[in-house]
């Protein structure tokens, strides 16, 4: 087993010799742009880690690790359409770069790069990528669906929350698991054990993601701080402040989540206000480390060493002190 870091440099020598600018350089410069604007590369590491977990050499698992992120970025560069976000990893995001079509083809480019990766393997390892990757892909599309719904929707319930983030987000962290193990070819019983570990660390991942988006620090965030409050998405913040303040406080709240403005600068303000003092930003951090520790009791059951099991609980540890 490497340290992250390793994976990490692995993993971008790779992408390196991935991504090149062909015609139409409006097609493909977007592509290289944001696959180059750095990110925690947490997927590919992942699966990385995974293929070694199982016992098979990293370098096998290079495609699944960089199909996984390409199409991670592919989600992001259409996310942001959907999400109107300006910043990305610090930077303009694609469809501000460019336009909003550019960002949409760009994607749909993307997302095919992402299959034409698993055919790089054999035939039946293959088809267990791709048969994973759909289903994932497909469910992705739920989740950003449901997200983009909760929106302008006044009664979305936690349950209907943790289902979205899962969706949106988790199942791919758990593919990304997964498929390390599927080109390791390790145990249906593996496979779908690691899948689990993942899927929960994913969402613990997603819990801090709307934590982070209301309380990073805007200098090294790298997203415009506060941009889940004025898109008014209905995070596991705004749901359990909702629970905790009184009828007169969450009806303000709620108020504030029924409107689009113009200059949201005090919007944000107050909204960050009633998630500290009703104890939702407090919830949220406990909510985090519940996920985490789930993740944790799954690995009990995972037939490798008690090492690789250390490794994986540091990783999943470290996440919960992320600052982006
Ligand atoms: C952002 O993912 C989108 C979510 C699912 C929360 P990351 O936080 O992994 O983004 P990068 O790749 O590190 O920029
Ligand atoms: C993104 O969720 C999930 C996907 C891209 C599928 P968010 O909208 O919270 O991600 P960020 O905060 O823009 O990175
Ligand atoms: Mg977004
Ligand atoms: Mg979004
Ligand atoms: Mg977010």
């Amino acid at each position: 087993m490497q340290n992250t870091q390793d994976y990490q440099g692995a993993f971008l020598d790779y992408l390196g010799t991935f991504s090149k600018v062909r015609e139409p350089k409006n097609l493909y410069e977007p592509i290289n742009y944001i696959l180059k604007l750095g990110g925690k590369r947490l997927r590919p590491v992942l699966t990385l880690m995974s293929a070694e977990i199982f016992n098979c050499d990293y370098k096998k698992a290079l495609d699944a690790a960089l199909s996984i992120e390409v199409f991670h970025n592919f989600s992001l560069v259409h996310d942001d359409i959907m999400d109107a976000a300006p910043l990305r990893r610090g930077e303009q995001t694609v469809h501000e770069k460019w336009d909003t079509n550019t960002g949409i083809l760009s994607g749909d480019a993307m997302l095919i790069m992402a299959y034409q990766l698993f055919e790089n393997y054999e035939p039946e390892t293959f088809q267990a990528l791709a048969k994973l990757f759909s289903k994932t892909a497909l469910e992705v599309c739920e989740g950003q669906q449901y997200d983009v719904d909760f929106e302008t929707r006044d009664d979305v319930t936690i349950p209907e929350y943790l289902k979205m983030i899962e969706y949106k987000t988790a199942v791919l962290v758990g593919a990304a698991m997964k498929m390390g193990a599927i080109v390791a070819n390790a145990s249906d019983d593996d496979q779908n054990g690691i899948y689990e570990f993942g899927r929960l660390l994913g969402i613990a991942f997603q819990l801090q993601d709307d934590y982070l988006d209301a309380f990073g620090n805007p200098e090294t965030f790298g997203k415009q701080v506060g941009g889940d409050i004025i898109e008014n998405k209905k995070t596991y913040l705004y749901l359990k402040a909702l629970d905790f303040l009184n009828a007169s406080e969450s009806n303000q709240l709620e108020q504030l989540f029924s409107v689009s403005l113009e200059d949201n600068v005090e919007k944000i303000n107050t909204v960050k206000q009633f998630f500290v003092k009703s104890g939702s930003a407090e919830a949220t951090q406990k909510e985090i480390e519940s996920y985490t520790t789930k993740a944790f009791t799954v690995l009990e059951a995972l037939n490798i060493s008690e090492d690789k099991k250390e490794i994986l609980k540091a990783f999943g540890s470290s996440l919960m002190t992320r600052k982006v």
